[in-house]
């Protein structure tokens, strides 16, 4: 069976050396999906949602015809990215039978990715797992460089280990499905990369934010695939996160604060594009911003349909908030922060007023 309206638009490879992997973007893939994962073992766990399975789990097991396919579902919702729901899916593989050469299947937003990636990393010492994204946070972001963990009443993703996927699947044609929140949640990370690594990248992404915004495919395939190759690269650079790979932390530190304090409003993405705007207005007050970038910034990110002001929180409490963040080391905090657009640096910051200027001069009232 050939599928005539399957394209793939580009594929980049995350170079990590015996465990390099592809990055395969495009339209209608799911259908021809042995063609695109021809090392598939015999048996495969696929792990999704209620929501995305509705959506596209036929899809799957129309391809995977052939397979001994066994799927478990876990409900839809960051609360299900927890140890009891990784357990539960451990006594499906159990239950099954699975062996070691078994393989996982993630196809779902970055909840089931991240999910899926911790059982595959740790099902008898780790079994082939296979990445199929289906939120624009995951095509660009989560599904990409083998971060994986489930969280823990204590914290997000406290428990967790870096493994890597076999291969990445991204079908932009699964966006027209997802909310516009959502989707303007995955805007927010690829404006993340045109902020930390490539000047040219953001100017495209001025240009094109109307047809970003309209969910375009040519427009949407390039900013998922620039997305990727730049993550690819810090990746490759620095797997475990000792240097460079930080960087893709630009506004989580502020973004993760926000969401502590009021989860319920916030989802991801927002708090992350208002953490990257007070990010810039610090730069701004310290000389080492100019005005114009940080306008740049500010009116992309009000443009694909994101928040650009922080909420109005004491001093005290931004500090509480912001000091679980895993960058503090040794108590101190450390920052992303943007010194061009296209550049950005991790800095030990210890004027707390300096950085409350910053908040405030983003805070309503
Ligand atoms: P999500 O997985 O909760 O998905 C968001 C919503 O979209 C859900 O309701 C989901 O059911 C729905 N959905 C998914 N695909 C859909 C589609 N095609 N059509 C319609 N609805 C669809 O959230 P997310 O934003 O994808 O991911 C957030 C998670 O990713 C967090 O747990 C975060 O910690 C994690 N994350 C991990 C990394 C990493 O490097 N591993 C990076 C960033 C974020
Ligand atoms: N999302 C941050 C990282 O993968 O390092």
């Amino acid at each position: 069976m050939h599928n005539s309206t399957q394209q793939i638009d580009q594929v980049v490879t995350v170079g990590l050396h015996e465990r390099s992997y592809p990055i395969i973007i495009g339209s209608q893939l799911l259908t021809q999906l042995t063609t695109h994962f021809p090392a598939l073992p015999k048996q495969l766990l696929v792990i999704s949602n209620a929501t995305v399975a509705k959506l596209y789990l036929p899809a799957l097991q129309q391809a995977l015809a052939a397979h001994q396919l066994v799927v478990h579902l876990i409900g839809d919702g960051e609360q299900y990215k927890s140890l009891q729901h990784y357990t539960e899916v451990m006594d499906t593989l159990i239950a099954q039978g699975f062996n070691r050469d078994c393989a996982i299947i993630a196809l779902g937003g970055g909840v089931v990715g991240d999910l899926a990636g911790f059982v595959a990393a740790t099902y008898q010492r780790g079994v082939s797992f296979y990445q199929i994204p289906t939120t624009l946070l995951a095509q660009v972001d989560s599904s990409v460089g083998g971060k994986t963990a489930v969280n823990h009443p204590g914290g997000k993703n406290l428990i967790g280990a870096f493994y890597q996927p076999q291969a990445v699947l991204i079908d932009h044609q699964c966006l027209h499905t997802l909310s516009d929140r959502d989707y303007a949640c995955g805007l927010a990370e690829i404006i993340k990369y045109g902020i930390i690594y490539d000047a040219e990248f953001f100017n495209w992404l001025e240009q094109q934010a109307d047809q970003l915004v309209a969910r375009d495919g040519a427009a949407v395939s390039y900013a998922i695939a620039r997305s990727c190759a730049i993550k690819a690269a810090i990746v490759a650079a620095d797997e475990t996160e000792q240097g460079v790979r930080a960087l893709l932390n630009l506004g989580h530190t502020f973004g993760h604060a926000i969401e502590a304090h009021d989860y319920h409003q916030w989802r991801h993405g927002e708090a992350v594009a208002v953490g990257i705007i007070i990010a810039s207005h610090y730069m701004l007050q310290q000389g080492q911003l100019q005005q114009l970038d940080v306008e740049r910034i500010t009116a992309l990110v009000r443009r694909c349909g994101l928040p650009t002001m922080a909420p109005t929180l004491p001093i005290e409490r931004w500090q509480g908030y912001m000091q679980r963040d895993k960058k503090v080391k040794a108590g101190q905090l450390r920052l992303v922060l943007p010194t061009a657009i296209g550049a950005a640096e991790l800095r030990v910051v210890t004027d707390w007023q300096a950085v409350y200027q910053a908040i405030l001069a983003v805070s309503h009232g």
